[in-house]
């Protein structure tokens, strides 16, 4: 952490609802993993966002360790960057409070997440569904953060995040660094196995939509020979056949092959043979990475000490931006 001063922030999260998948990998976690050694990275889980939903407590724990060891087992460096849990770190909510002072009810009520997840469950929408964005920018704000790696779908709480700092910049003074997204080219939205015009989501219901990153290789196997294609029998990414494109799009993700080389690769040889070879391919890339997570997971104690200490390390981090923006807000100082 010696030169930690001289690099560019970059803060990415998850909320540990549901099971990590591929799309979660491709879209965010693989890009941490490739910047973790230009950027002073920060990864909080974002448990104060999965209780946007209603959790049980005993699974959301569980989780939280899942989560963390698969991080780890992805390829984070835990003594090289800052892992914690955001509610060990208080700043983020008192942030995420004042943030929302400066944010407007129309602001979020065009969030499309929001207009998602409220459509699919009319009832008992919390407040904190509406809010969520808020404390994401609270997130993000409080470390000075420069760059937000994330899959597409996060574009818009991104923009709403730059617009809020922008907000309270020209008003206060340089209080926030403006952030900006990176969005990988390819992966950055890969789509439901069987519904392809909707986005992969792990806390997806049927899990038969998404490829899990614990998934085992019959499970894998199984989930692509059922995924939704079409009549046709090239490979190929078209968008016209959102099903088997979104196939070619996590063959080049787990391969680095290009488009046109799978294209060429497979023509006319058939779906079968391509779904084949895609869950070879993806149950190739999973194997190796389940077996770290087991020896990460299995050792709660190790991953407590690391928590205690991202925890540590983000406080201080966060605690001079909390000051700073009291002052210029006009509070009396803590005494
Ligand atoms: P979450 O937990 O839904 O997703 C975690 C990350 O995975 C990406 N992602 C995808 N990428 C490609 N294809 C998909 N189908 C796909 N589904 C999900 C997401 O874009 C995200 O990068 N609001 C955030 C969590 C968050 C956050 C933050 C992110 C809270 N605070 C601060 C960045 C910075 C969310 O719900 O992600």
């Amino acid at each position: 952490m010696g030169d930690r001063k001289q690099k560019p922030v970059l803060l990415s999260g998850i909320q540990p609802s549901g099971n990590l998948m591929v799309g979660n990998y491709f879209g965010a976690i693989k890009n941490w993993v490739t910047l973790q050694g230009q950027y002073d990275c920060l990864f909080p889980l974002v448990d104060l966002h999965a209780i946007t939903v209603r959790q049980n407590p005993a699974e959301l724990r569980a989780r939280c360790y899942d989560f963390l060891a698969l991080y780890i087992a992805c390829g984070i460096d835990p003594d090289q960057n800052t892992v914690f849990v955001q509610s060990h770190v208080p700043a983020h909510a008192q942030l995420a409070w004042i943030l929302n002072c400066f944010t407007y009810m129309g602001e979020l009520n065009r969030m499309h997440q929001f207009k998602e997840k409220a459509s699919r469950s009319e009832q008992n929408i919390s407040a904190g569904l509406f809010d969520y964005p808020v404390l994401m920018a609270a997130d993000i704000l409080l470390y000075d953060t420069k760059l937000v790696p994330v899959g597409d779908d996060q574009k818009q709480h991104l923009e709403l995040t730059r617009d809020l700092a922008s907000r309270f910049n020209a008003r206060y003074g340089d209080v926030f660094t403006i952030p900006e997204p990176f969005v990988p080219d390819v992966g950055g939205r890969i789509m439901s196995l069987q519904e392809p015009l909707k986005k992969m989501s792990k806390s997806d219901t049927d899990p038969n939509n998404y490829i899990a990153l614990l998934d085992d290789a019959d499970t894998v196997r199984r989930k692509i020979k059922r995924a939704v294609t079409d009549s046709g029998c090239s490979a190929a990414y078209d968008e016209s056949r959102p099903g088997i494109a979104n196939l070619v799009v996590i063959l080049s993700c787990v391969t680095g092959e290009s488009y046109g080389a799978i294209e060429e690769r497979f023509a006319g040889k058939g779906y079968r043979r391509f779904k084949q070879e895609l869950a070879d391919a993806v149950t190739a890339f999973l194997k190796p990475l389940q077996k770290r997570y087991r020896a990460i997971r299995g050792d709660e104690k190790a991953m407590e000490t690391m928590l205690r200490h991202g925890a540590e390390q983000a406080r201080d981090r966060a605690r001079p931006m909390l000051e700073n923006i009291h002052n210029v807000l006009g509070f009396i100082p803590e005494i």
